[in-house]
């Protein structure tokens, strides 16, 4: 057991305790940012005369030798160590001797796992935001090529007024700027480097964290607070909260999926690829997929609830409670790449059954609005126009007809302002198009919404393109 720590005690760390203790068995997922942080603080001493700049270059020599073999697997983090901190200052002590021991001067694991913390979430923040730029890629695709593909719109899960598939895919596009947006502005918050803080006061040491901030593109360089620095763990929060808002939307769309792949709807065919089948009923084909992103939202959620109420209870400094952020958030970064992976897998390859969307949209009065309309542009106030369009439904559910279906005399008996001109009105294409109000599904609002999307897509620069 190789131990960072042990003058004052006299005797060993009871085995399960110290196995109960430890965190490497997770936290050497963070190894590159370990040494990297490490990387930034030896180079610092060394410019600060700290230690010398013979030994600063011996120790970043050596750093660089110890990633280059735990990436070819010639060397292994194993349960021996207690962290990843641990294991990377004895390996490094084991090959350069005394020099390695200067390593931590001026320096605590309290800032060194806030920094390796920072480092790994602000990758995984760039990560995650191509994921949802490759989905919105995909996205992009379906809207462009569905402007005319006419489906029901729904509220209550009852139909409501036709809709294009186009318009209706946008409403996700939107989520997805709006979780870009989130992303943004976590990872701008949080981009100030907590290296410097010590254990929880500072250091005795003259550092230039100006210079650590530099080197590890902390844009908004070292952090105010040397208390709040190491046990600043909001950034996770946020990051969670903006994973669980993304799970949200994907699970919302999952569902839609679900719904539109039923036998009863059948508005999509999943491709083979990404559908699975039943061990029993041989006609069975399953949205597995979709249903795993939904069932996957709630473990993101947990995460975020279980971070929270971590650290609640906390007070200043560091405790070590929150060596418990790292599983539950490790995980919900891996859930949410995973699920945008597989989803816009899913989404690609899908099939839409534009016919049978539009035979959908043409039934279950989704003109009724349209009829009623057609009455206020004569005069008709909209209440009366309403009432009217409602009688108008109620003798085509009796006639078993459309209200496409009914004769002219049916309309006129309601009011004698329909004319002729009444099909055309309400005709599931005029119905669309009429649709003009920017945001609306008709062309002349969708070309400009599908020119803004083609924009923000090239310019879009994405925090994954830095
Ligand atoms: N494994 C610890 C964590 O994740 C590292 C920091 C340990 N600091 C301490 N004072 N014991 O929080």
């Amino acid at each position: 057991m190789p131990k960072l720590w042990g003058g004052r005690f006299t005797s060993a760390t009871d085995r399960s305790a110290y196995e109960f203790n430890a965190s490497s068995g997770f936290d050497k997922k963070m190894y590159k940012e370990d040494i990297a942080g490490s990387i930034a603080h030896a180079r610092m001493l060394g410019k600060c005369g700290i230690i010398s700049s013979d030994e600063s270059s011996r120790m970043i020599d050596a750093l660089i030798k110890i990633r280059e073999d735990l990436e070819s697997d010639a060397l292994h983090v194993t349960d021996e160590y207690e962290d990843i901190h641990s294991f990377v200052e004895t390996i490094l002590t084991e090959r350069i001797g005394d020099i390695g021991k200067k390593l931590h001067t001026g320096r605590s694991r309290n800032d060194q796992v806030a920094l390796d913390m920072k480092l790994y979430t602000r990758n995984q923040i760039k990560l995650t935001d191509k994921g949802i730029f490759d989905l919105q890629n995909t996205l992009f695709d379906i809207i462009k090529n569905n402007t005319d593909t006419y489906m029901p719109g729904f509220t209550h899960l009852q139909k409501a007024q036709p809709v294009t598939l186009a318009h209706h895919m946008s409403a996700y596009f939107e989520m997805f700027i709006r979780d870009r947006e989130r992303l943004k502005s976590i990872f701008d918050r949080m981009n100030s480097c907590p290296l410097g803080s010590g254990a929880l006061a500072g250091t005795t040491y003259d550092l230039d964290r100006e210079y650590t901030a530099e080197l590890l593109l902390f844009d908004k360089g070292p952090t105010r607070n040397s208390m709040d620095s190491v046990s600043d763990r909001d950034y996770l929060i946020e990051f969670l909260s903006a994973l669980s808002i993304i799970m949200m939307h994907l699970s919302r769309f999952s569902e839609e999926i679900i719904i539109w792949n039923s036998n009863e709807y059948s508005f999509v065919e999943i491709d083979d690829r990404y559908s699975t089948g039943s061990s029993i009923m041989p006609q069975k084909k399953n949205p597995d997929i979709a249903e795993l992103v939904r069932g996957k939202t709630g473990r993101v959620y947990g995460s975020l609830m279980s971070l929270l109420t971590t650290m609640k209870g906390i007070p200043l400094a560091y405790d070590k409670d929150m060596q418990e952020d790292k599983e539950v958030s490790f995980d919900a970064m891996e859930t949410v790449h995973d699920c945008l992976r597989e989803f816009n897998g899913m989404l690609s390859t899908i099939t839409f059954n534009k016919n049978t969307m539009e035979k959908s949209a043409r039934q279950g009065f989704t003109n009724a609005t349209d009829a009623a309309d057609y009455l206020v542009k004569k005069g008709v106030p909209f209440r009366d126009a309403h009432s009217i369009s409602g009688r108008l439904v109620l003798k085509a559910i009796s006639l078993n007809t459309s209200l496409d279906g009914l004769s002219l005399s049916d309309y006129k008996e309601e009011s004698d302002l329909f004319e002729e001109d009444i099909y055309d009105a309400i005709s599931l294409k005029t119905c669309v198009e009429k649709r003009v109000t920017f945001g609306a599904p008709g062309s002349a609002s969708m070309k400009k919404i599908i020119r803004y999307y083609d924009e923000y897509l090239k310019e879009e620069a994405g925090l994954w393109k830095n």
